[in-house]
């Protein structure tokens, strides 16, 4: 499975490509905005910094202005994404944007006919937001599980990028169920690195270490 970050903060995403484990980054307006600085100094600068695909949404709404808006996108790097919202008109777009070569990622999926469709009309990814189903009492990941079936019955190419992650086990859930990409805020990355058993077990490990003859000089050769 493939890690992305879904956040526009380039100190995070230096953080996260520094541990070698984040694959690509996924922003939108309301992180664009919490960035406070130039959408477009912000994307060039994450692209830089996360050479694995970046999405950069749309804000346009008809066919017309999502076309013109993703070509301006994908002319900044080669490994943008264009993020198209799952409206009529979105659908639209992403399927020229596919036919001229860009790459596409579908938001705001909120059921598997959506994203049936999304698939349809050629994009890249897809984007099921779990968190925001459970914010609302249903299950957000039964929304992957069956959209992972349906694209495993017609052999889809598209990715299923399960979205609005907000915890851990989101994340494993997600696995489980057969998404191909989690992205999800630098937060969960931490908090899925941390365990009490490790700094636990560590702790004991490095104590004991103490104690074996050698230990002050065993790593301390310079080396060859
Ligand atoms: O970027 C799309 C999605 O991941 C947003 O998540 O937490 O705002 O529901 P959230």
């Amino acid at each position: 499975m493939k890690i992305f970050l879904d956040t526009a903060d380039v100190e995070a995403i230096k953080w996260g490509v520094a541990l070698g484990v984040v694959d690509g980054v996924t922003t939108n307006p309301t992180l664009a905005a919490r960035a406070g600085r130039g959408f477009k100094e912000t994307v060039l600068e994450i692209c830089e910094i996360c050479t694995g695909p970046v999405s950069a949404e749309t804000v346009g709404l008809t066919a017309e202005q999502i076309i013109k808006e993703g070509r301006i996108l994908a002319q900044w790097a080669p490994n943008i994404v264009v993020k198209v919202p799952l409206i009529a008109e979105g659908l639209k777009a992403v399927r020229q944007l596919s036919a001229e070569g860009i790459k596409t990622n579908v938001t705001l999926v909120f059921s598997p006919a959506q994203a049936l469709l999304a698939a349809k009309a050629g994009a890249t990814y897809v984007s099921p937001f779990l968190g925001r189903y459970d914010d609302i009492g249903q299950e957000g990941m039964q929304l992957v599980r069956e959209i992972v079936q349906i694209f495993r019955n017609y052999n889809f190419q598209t990715e299923i990028l399960a979205a609005s992650i907000r915890n851990p086990l989101h994340v494993v859930e997600a696995a489980k169920a057969g998404a191909d990409i989690a992205t999800m805020p630098p937060k969960v990355l931490e908090q899925m690195i941390a365990h009490p058993l490790t700094d636990k077990g560590l702790t004991s490990f490095l104590k004991d270490w103490e104690s074996v003859p050698d230990a002050k000089t065993v790593f301390a050769e310079p080396e060859r």
